[in-house]
């Protein structure tokens, strides 16, 4: 990819699934790379399993307040932040008429606040120094109605909005893109889908089986390199065919 060399790259989420292979990715791609996480486990074991990471920054996103520090010391690590790669967040399956206003919040506050958080935080930075690229983690549960998942899915289209918007208004400095994955298969998905129902999910995915978080990590890749300097404002999907046709293609 071109242009991605000597990239300062941080990345939300960055200690598992998507984010881990993404800090991953751009570590071959001779980029810097910082991991903001808010599970020590996680961060220690991806520290052992990418040893030329620059850092891992203890944050929880919901947090102003420790997304303003990590931030801070994310640029202290770094030198800046080219690229931010705003992807931390987190799912609870459950019935719509099950979902406690306690639960709403939370999933709010990490899927949608956190990442506005991120994103202001780093645009503000980037817009001072007069370019940058943020990348926000979306989901197909923000293009098409998913059962069990109303809290995230509205997280989805309110951080794709966001995207559109934000990308509007730091133009010509700043580019702004979120992509939406279908089916990934990270700890996230693990956690709530037994072995039947991840078969059950490749039966209905056109390509037959889930992404690998490697094949995310390269849409990411691509979208902050120089090769797609002309792309902004926009949601990209990675889903398999997944939301391509209609009730008559199942
Ligand atoms: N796995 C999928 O099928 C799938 C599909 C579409 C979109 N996504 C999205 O991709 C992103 C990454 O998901 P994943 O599947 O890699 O999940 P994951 O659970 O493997 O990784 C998420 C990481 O985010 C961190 N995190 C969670 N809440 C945080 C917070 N408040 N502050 C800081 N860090 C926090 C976790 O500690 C974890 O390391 C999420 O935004 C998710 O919604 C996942």
């Amino acid at each position: 990819m071109r242009g991605l060399k000597g990239k300062r790259v941080l990345i939300t989420g960055g200690a598992s699934g998507i984010g881990a292979a993404t800090a991953a990715r751009f570590l071959e791609e001779g980029s810097a790379v910082v991991v903001l996480d808010r599970d020590a486990k996680g961060r220690a074991q991806i520290l052992s399993q990418l040893p030329k990471l620059a850092g891992a920054v203890d944050a929880d996103v919901s947090s102003l307040k420790q997304v303003v520090e990590g931030f801070v010391e994310a640029v202290r690590l770094l030198g800046g932040v080219d690229v931010l790669i705003n992807n931390a967040g987190i799912s609870i399956r459950h019935n719509f008429l099950d979902i406690t206003p306690e639960e709403w919040d939370k999933v709010i506050a990490v899927n949608l606040t956190g990442v506005f958080y991120m994103a202001q935080t780093a645009a503000r930075h980037m817009w001072e120094r007069g370019s940058g690229v943020i990348l926000q983690t979306a989901s197909t549960n923000g293009l098409v109605g998913q059962p069990y998942y109303a809290d995230y899915n509205a997280t989805k289209a309110g951080v794709i909005e966001l995207t559109k918007s934000m990308a509007l208004e730091l133009a010509p400095k700043v580019r702004v893109c979120a992509i939406a994955p279908g089916y990934v298969l990270t700890p996230m998905q693990r956690a709530e889908y037994t072995d039947e129902m991840l078969d059950a999910v490749n039966r209905k995915v056109p390509l037959g089986r889930h992404a690998q978080p490697q094949e995310i990590a390269a849409l990411f890749a691509f979208l902050a390199s120089d090769d797609a300097a002309y792309i902004t404002g926009h949601v990209y999907t990675i889903d398999g065919a997944e939301t391509a046709g209609g009730l008559a293609s199942r």
